[in-house]
């Protein structure tokens, strides 16, 4: 795939539908750091510090963390000298406060909206398997680890996100729905917005992405 400079992306779509797996395949390309607000907020968790201590309730619930706490988080983060040329924002913005915060600290080149029905959804999360140590990403059916519950990669145990849970998977396409699915007209009016198919295979989601981009 042709590099062609540092871009300032954000990846849109409903939960599931293969933004962090998408990031994951292209971040070396793009040469720029994948950040993942869900990621940064499992991360807090995991340590227990005083923001995870905060949030925890609120995403094992499907609920989104406030706007406030959200874009401050961001806003120190896209500071960091690895992200002032170029990054993939994965999971923010969330809600339209959000955007036209992010409008306010920085620039985006593109949005990339990953479109996927809610039953495709619902089958990814239901068989989503994470690596607790290096977070690869595993699915029970489309993309199973060799030995069952240990990670290929780093030998890591797997876990279910507890937000992958049924009720929370419904909660969380309603969020989306209500808060989230209106940045895409709101990145459409601004001429960013990209579509990519997330039904394909991942090598196929990767590919419609490289076109879209003109990469
Ligand atoms: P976050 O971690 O961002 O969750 P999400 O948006 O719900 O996205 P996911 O990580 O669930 O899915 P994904 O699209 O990355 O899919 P994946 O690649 O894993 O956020 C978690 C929570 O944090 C939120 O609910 C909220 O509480 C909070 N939060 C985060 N950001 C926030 C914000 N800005 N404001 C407020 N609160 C915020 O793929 C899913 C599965 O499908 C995997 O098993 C994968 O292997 C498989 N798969 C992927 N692609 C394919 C394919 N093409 N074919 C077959 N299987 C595939």
């Amino acid at each position: 795939m042709a590099n062609m400079g540092y871009m300032k992306l954000i990846f849109l779509g409903p939960p599931g539908s293969g933004k962090g797996t998408l990031a994951a395949r292209v971040v070396d390309i793009l040469k720029v750091p994948h950040i993942s607000t869900g990621a940064i907020f499992r991360a807090a968790i995991a340590t227990k510090s005083f923001l995870g201590l905060r949030v925890k309730a609120i995403i094992d619930a499907g609920h989104l963390v406030s706007d406030r706490i959200t874009i401050e988080m961001v806003k120190e983060r896209l500071a960091q000298a690895d992200a002032r040329q170029g990054y993939i924002l994965d999971g923010f913005p969330r809600t339209i406060p959000q955007a036209e915060a992010l409008d306010g600290f920085s620039t985006v080149d593109k949005a990339v909206d990953l479109d996927l029905s809610d039953a495709l959804v619902l089958e990814r999360l239901s068989g989503r398997r994470i690596c607790r140590k290096c977070g690869f990403t595993y699915h029970a059916t489309f993309n199973p680890p060799k030995k069952a519950d240990i990670c290929d990669t780093c030998g890591g145990e797997i876990y279910t996100r507890d937000d992958d849970r049924e009720k929370a998977i419904q909660e969380r396409l309603e969020v989306y729905r209500e808060q989230t699915a209106p940045l895409i007209d709101y990145y459409r009016k601004k001429g960013l917005l990209v579509e990519v198919d997330a039904r394909p295979t991942v090598d196929l989601v990767v590919e419609n992405f490289r076109k879209a981009l003109g990469l």
